[in-house]
């Protein structure tokens, strides 16, 4: 596949693949990849050096960097690999102050969470003796700010309970924009001690305001559509208090420190993908947020007109809510595809259309989730038009 791209140069994807599925997992661009080198290289050439004496303050001018990116306090913002440890993390963290206090905690998440995240989440709830429940939102109908914030507030039956609610920025599988602010202040009209942890893997890079109001804790990745490398994601508190209470799983040395110098030290570690976040910050500014918007939008609207035309499927979800960059658009199919024909397909479309992308079934209708990036065409999405008879 020929893209006439003028900026795909600028990564290092294989240029004979249409890579349609930035939303799942970013690409490099070789700029940054060289910013990384260079340090891997340092610490390599004198490691006791490095890591006693360079990388410390490498780390603390790359969170400060990073931090007035976001445009928060450097004493709210700490590194962490990626979203799902950090959203797990902030629970954690959340659910040990409650039983400081003898307070039950009540962890509630939607259908709609990252299933990663929501095995995390049990997992807390059964050794932490926390209630637990999932706020069931129906996929693409159920995603107004009202019916969430009823149905998470239906879901706690104890009004006095410690209510902490993971809420994604961005959904996973099926890429909505859920309106976080709104959410949380229908919800904190209700309880207005509840906490949230927003899981915005999708946030940083993609939307112009990544941070929402009224977040708790917000965790999203830098290794994603801000194209830092992998892993590097943020954790950022939405105030002093929670930033005293956020511990991380496994403390090690500067635990006396507190927030954020107990995050920084996880044992001997690469740390350079950290270290590169601020030239990923810089390579994307190269290009105006409204530029790469125009051109993400416009491509990925163009991919999904261009497959809905050639399968003769409707748009079954206004675009305005769906992610800026990524549409699902629904696959003309007699039968949904099981995970295991899923896998099976998305395969193929690596190995024999030369394009990757990412298929789900979301309540008996099967979707191919598309992605853009600045290195995207809308012509590549032609290369996906025979994906419903992969199977055949
Ligand atoms: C909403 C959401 N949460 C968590 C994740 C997991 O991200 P990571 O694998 O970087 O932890 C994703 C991945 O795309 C996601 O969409």
């Amino acid at each position: 596949m020929t893209s006439t791209n003028q900026w795909a140069s600028k990564w290092q994807l294989d240029p004979t693949l249409a890579y349609l599925n930035h939303g799942s997992y970013g690409s490099v661009p070789i700029d940054v990849q060289q910013v990384q080198d260079g340090f891997r290289l340092q610490a390599t050439r004198d490691p006791n050096r490095w890591f006693r004496f360079e990388l410390p303050g490498l780390l603390d001018d790359a969170r400060d960097t990073v931090a007035k990116w976001f445009g928060v306090p450097t004493q709210h913002f700490a590194f962490v690999p990626n979203a799902s440890q950090g959203v797990i993390t902030a629970v954690q963290a959340l659910v040990n102050q409650c039983s400081l206090v003898q307070a039950t905690p009540h962890l509630v998440a939607t259908s709609l969470g990252y299933g990663g995240v929501l095995h995390g989440l049990e997992h807390i709830a059964k050794f932490s003796k926390c209630n637990y429940s999932i706020a069931q939102l129906v996929y693409p109908t159920e995603i107004d700010a009202d019916v969430i914030a009823e149905r998470i507030n239906a879901s706690i039956a104890d009004k006095k309970s410690n209510v902490i609610v993971v809420l994604d920025h961005i959904t996973s599988e099926t890429g909505v924009l859920l309106p976080v602010s709104d959410v949380i202040s229908l919800v904190r009209a209700k309880h207005p001690s509840a906490q949230f942890v927003i899981d915005a893997a999708h946030s940083a890079g993609m939307l112009q305001q990544p941070l929402p109001i009224g977040f708790d804790v917000w965790v999203g990745n830098l290794h994603k559509w801000l194209c830092a490398p992998q892993p590097a994601a943020a954790l950022i508190c939405g105030s002093q208090a929670i930033a005293d209470v956020m511990a991380p799983l496994s403390p090690s040395w500067g635990y006396e420190k507190g927030f954020p110098g107990s995050f920084e030290w996880q044992g001997t570690s690469d740390y350079s993908a950290y270290l590169s976040v601020p030239s990923a910050i810089a390579f994307q500014e190269q290009w105006s947020w409204a530029e790469r918007d125009f051109h993400n939008r416009s491509v990925v609207d163009s991919g999904a007109a261009l497959l809905r035309s050639a399968w003769g499927t409707q748009p079954h979800i206004d675009s305005g809510v769906e992610a800026p960059w990524m549409r699902m658009v629904q696959l003309p199919l007699i039968q949904p595809w099981t995970k295991t024909e899923i896998e099976t397909v998305v395969q193929k479309a690596g190995k024999q259309l030369k394009a990757e992308c990412m298929c789900m079934t979301v309540r008996e209708k099967t979707y191919v989730r598309i992605s853009a990036h600045m290195y995207n065409e809308a012509d590549q999405y032609e290369a996906l038009t025979t994906l419903p008879q992969l199977l055949a």
